[in-house]
Parts: C-alpha cells; structure tokens; sequence
C-alpha cells in the first residue's frame, strides 16, 4: 500500500493530470488504485467524469464531517480506479479546518482508520501550499511533483522543497520525492531542453526518464471525462503516460536505491 501526493503549487503543471493518467494506467496493470481529489478547483473528479457540482459525498465529508473514506469512494469508467470527489464545498475547507484539532492530520488519520485494499492512493493537490496540501502531504508515503518546462519552471521550488522538509521534521518523517515529472515537453525547443538539464542538475536521477509531451489529446481528453487511454490510446500522450506508469512500476519493485 502506497500513498503519493502528486503536488507543485504553481498552477497548470499537469498535476491533475498526471494523477487522472498514472491513477488509470496503474489500474489498467492490473493495480487496485483510488485518486482522491483534494482540489475545490474539482479537477481530477470532472476529467473522470464526475461534475463537481454534483451534490455528491465527497472528500469534505471526509475531512469535515467525519464521513469514512470508504463510504465516499466512487467506481470509475477504469476497473480497478475509484476515486473520492471533490465539489465546491472544498473551498471553504481551507479556512474551516484551521480550528480543527491536528488539523494537518485528519486526512492521514481517515485514511488510517479505513482499512482500505488500494495498492495506491494518488492525490491530487490544489496549487497552493495551504492546509490541504500539508493533509496530503502528511498522509502520503512520497510526493511526485510535476514540473512545466517552460521558463518559469524553477521558480517557487525552494518554496515546496521547503515546505516538504518542514512536513518531514514535523508531521511525516519519512516523506519521500517519488520524482520529478517534467511535463509539456517539446523537442524542437531549446528552452524545453534547457529546463530539463537545468532541472536534471539539481535533482539528478530523481528526475523520472519518462518525458511527457505537449499533447493536444491530452488537453481534449478530460472534457469528455475520460483518462487518455479511453480517449485516444494511439496518441502521444497515452503512450507518453504508458511509459511513465511501466517507470513507476519497476521503481517500486526495484526498492528506493535510486533515490540515493
Ligand atoms: N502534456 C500536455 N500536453 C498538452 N496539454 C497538457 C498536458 N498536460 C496537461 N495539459 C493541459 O494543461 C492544463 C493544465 O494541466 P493540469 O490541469 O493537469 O495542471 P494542474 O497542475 O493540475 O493545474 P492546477 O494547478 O490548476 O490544478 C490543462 O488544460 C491540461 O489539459
Ligand atoms: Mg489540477
């Protein structure tokens, strides 16, 4: 069983994605998986095909109203993928959680107490380092963070490294990087290359060897509330994501030497 928060708080990263894409690929391998959607913006629940206006129980009831995790999960289209939604009401969660006891623990102690069968539980953070992505970051076993090739894209990376030690030495000691993502990658531009040597520098075979490519499939394909696979499984993108989910795989059976 293992818990990865997919988080980055700069937006449009390719966070949700990410998690909709690994969520679906790992259960397509055969894995029994549950993305929970602990954005308001309700992202990753609305590409499955969950409208988060919905008035749906969801991971508010979870982290407000002491709702079990297992009552709230929901099958998806994919066999073997659930996911717990989010809906509207998660936006006001980030200032009603403030005087709640152990505040940054209450979605590691849902999980806790569900004993649940998922393989993997993969989060979908909003882009901020606020309350709910501390409770994802608390409750998971690593972080994978999804990172645009685009000029900017270093920029506010002392901020989440920092945060992430600060969960270390507080809350989750052994919060570990997954990787490093690097995602709308474009060959023909010198700038796509440059970032991902600037980014290899600093985090050297923490870096996932999968490149994800700008893909305009993978732009489509939430809007018909499919993951890539179901939507055009010959694009890019899904082979992109394919590769990216056969990686994560044969890391977690080759231990966490390569993180060394
Ligand atoms: N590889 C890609 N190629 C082309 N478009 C992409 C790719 N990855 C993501 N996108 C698109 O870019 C936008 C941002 O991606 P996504 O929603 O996954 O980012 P995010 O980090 O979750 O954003 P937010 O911070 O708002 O939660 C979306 O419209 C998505 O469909
Ligand atoms: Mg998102």
């Amino acid at each position: 069983m293992k818990t990865i928060a997919i988080a980055n708080q700069k937006g449009g990263v390719g966070k949700t994605t990410t998690t909709i894409q690994l969520g679906a690929g790992l259960a397509m391998e055969g894995k029994s998986v549950l993305i929970i959607d602990i954005d308001p913006q309700g992202n990753a629940s609305s590409g499955l095909g969950f409208s988060p206006r919905e008035e749906a129980i969801g991971i508010y009831d979870v982290l407000l109203e002491g709702v079990s995790l297992g009552g709230t999960a929901r099958q998806t289209m994919v066999s073997g993928l659930d996911i717990v939604t989010s809906d509207t009401r998660l936006l006001g969660a980030e200032v009603e959680l403030v005087p709640e006891e152990k505040r940054e623990t209450v979605l590691r102690r849902a999980l806790e107490s569900s004993n649940h069968n998922y393989e993997y539980i993969l989060i979908d953070c909003p882009p901020s380092l606020g309350l709910l992505t501390l409770n994802a970051l608390t409750a998971s076993h690593s972080i994978i963070i999804p990172m645009q090739c685009e000029y900017y894209a270093l920029e506010g990376l002392a901020s989440l490294m920092n945060t992430v030690k600060l969960v270390r030495e507080r809350l989750n000691p052994d919060l570990e990087i997954e990787g490093i993502l690097l995602t709308m990658y474009d060959g023909r531009l010198n700038l796509s290359k440059q970032v991902r040597d600037e980014i290899s520098e600093v985090f050297g075979s923490r870096v996932f060897r999968t490149l994800v490519s700008r893909n305009v499939r993978l732009s489509e394909a939430p809007s018909y509330g499919k993951p890539i696979y179901q939507y055009d499984s010959n694009s890019r993108g899904a082979q992109n994501y394919r590769d990216l989910t056969i990686e994560f795989l044969a890391a977690q059976a080759g231990g966490v030497e390569e993180a060394a």
